[in-house]
């Protein structure tokens, strides 16, 4: 058999610290980059993605240094960021590449993007139309949608976007892009995605309106450097929250996890699953909420979600769909044709992963139509590089009855790279 073998376990029991939220630790190293004075960061992820983040802020000339989780970036505004010797290497990253083209749209430089082999397929057109429409300069592959381009960037113009879809990477670049624009510039969403990048803006000292589905800034705003402490990542708790619920016994405790509005879609529908989930010691820091989760066995069934939720748990649908595999019933996932572009094409990959494994998953143009059952055979299943298919596939190991062997276990580490040690360790 190939690829790391994850065997099947009986129950679960312990304490586990998911690593920094990927979302907010890219948004901190960016921010802290971008002010002016010393920002402090704790609890920042060092998944591969934001190490993407911090090299390209290196390579612009950003001052930081790291020890373990804690960076420190020295802040001199972006008139001190230079013209990079060498291309921009984002990696998996579409956050770093996303919001690092909002940000350098104003710059009075070029940069030459690129990325690895699944982030080169990816779409940029909806971050790059806007862009241009501000006066950036852009160039490449299919009229500046896919990497390598190369963007030059300049004087800026606000503008009034109302986007097609909800994603909070295409809303971040034009509002980053906005500081640096003459007047306002406004984004509408058709649906609320998440929305770190206004909480963590207004936090760094900039005024940020924001009206159900549109938010507005205006040019010019400075930004001041600050002490982020980064919650735990909830899409990686996601995985320990259907591990938990559909293991035979136990009981996992995971502290400290974000609770952001917009990124608890897992928590509520889980819960409307039938899943033994409470939350504890709520509070807020750094405008962002967080609390511990409990998680205990339960029954789960059946759900059809769809809509507004969709944009609210995007990355946890490759788990969640663990979930209805075991779940009694059916499941129907519609509205997430975004799916098709994330770091794989997940409606396709889930689907193909999950039916490897004994599962009865059917493809949908727009998601997911999922039949449960009482256990899964397991097998061999390959994460084609998608970290967050990799932890899926060892979450359904640890449930299956033979075990899974993943193939490409290692595509993990874009988020995170622990996550072996610490499926070993709760494992009984
Ligand atoms: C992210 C936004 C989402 C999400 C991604 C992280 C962000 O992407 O899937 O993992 O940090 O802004 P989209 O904005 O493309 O929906």
């Amino acid at each position: 058999m190939r690829g790391v073998f994850i065997k099947p376990v009986s129950g679960v029991e312990g304490e586990i610290r998911v690593p920094g939220d990927k979302s907010i630790s890219h948004r901190a190293a960016l921010l802290g980059g971008m002010a002016h004075g010393e920002t402090h960061i704790s609890n920042f992820l060092l998944g591969q993605d934001c190490l993407s983040t911090l090299q390209c802020l290196k390579q612009l000339g950003v001052h930081w240094e790291r020890q373990g989780t804690e960076v420190w970036i020295r802040g001199e505004g972006m008139e001190a960021w230079q013209e990079p010797t060498d291309v921009l290497d984002a990696g998996n990253s579409g956050t770093t590449s996303r919001l690092m083209l909002g940000v350098l749209a104003g710059a009075p430089f070029a940069v030459t993007f690129t990325g690895d082999a699944s982030l080169r397929s990816r779409p940029m057109r909806r971050v790059t139309d806007p862009l241009k429409q501000m006066g950036a300069q852009i160039l490449g592959r299919l009229g500046g949608n896919l990497f390598p381009l190369t963007m030059s960037g300049g004087q800026l113009r606000g503008q009034t976007f109302r986007t097609t879809v909800a994603s909070a990477q295409v809303k971040s670049a034009i509002i980053l892009a906005g500081l640096r624009a003459s007047g306002e510039t406004s984004v509408e969403e058709p649906a609320l995605s998440r929305d770190h990048t206004e909480r963590m803006l207004r936090g760094f000292g900039v005024e940020v309106l924001s009206d159900k589905m549109t938010v507005r800034v205006n040019g010019g705003g400075r930004l001041t450097g600050q002490d982020v402490s980064t919650p735990g990542d909830i899409s990686s708790a996601a995985f320990f929250l259907v591990l938990g619920s559909l293991v035979g016994r136990g009981e996992l405790i995971l502290p400290n996890v974000g609770i952001n509005p917009t990124r608890t879609g897992i928590l509520e529908v889980l819960k409307a699953m039938g899943a033994d989930i409470e939350l504890l010691d709520v509070s807020e820091i750094c405008g962002e909420p967080r609390a511990t989760l409990r998680v205990r066995p339960a029954k789960l069934k059946g759900i059809e979600i769809g809509g507004d939720m969709i944009p609210r748990l995007i990355d946890e649908i490759p788990i969640l769909a663990v979930a209805a595999s075991l779940a009694q019933g059916e499941t129907v996932i519609r509205d997430a044709a975004e799916l098709r572009v994330k770091e794989t094409d997940r409606i396709h990959t889930v689907a193909e992963g999950l039916n490897a494994l004994g599962a009865k998953v059917e493809e949908l143009p727009d998601g997911l139509r999922i039949q449960g059952q009482p256990s899964l055979r397991g097998g061999q299943a390959s994460s084609f590089g998608d970290h967050r298919l990799a932890m899926a596939w060892a979450i359904t190991g640890m449930l299956s009855k033979d075990g899974v062997s993943v193939e490409d276990m290692e595509a993990a580490d874009v988020s995170y790279p622990e996550f072996l040690d610490v499926i070993k360790k709760v494992a009984r």
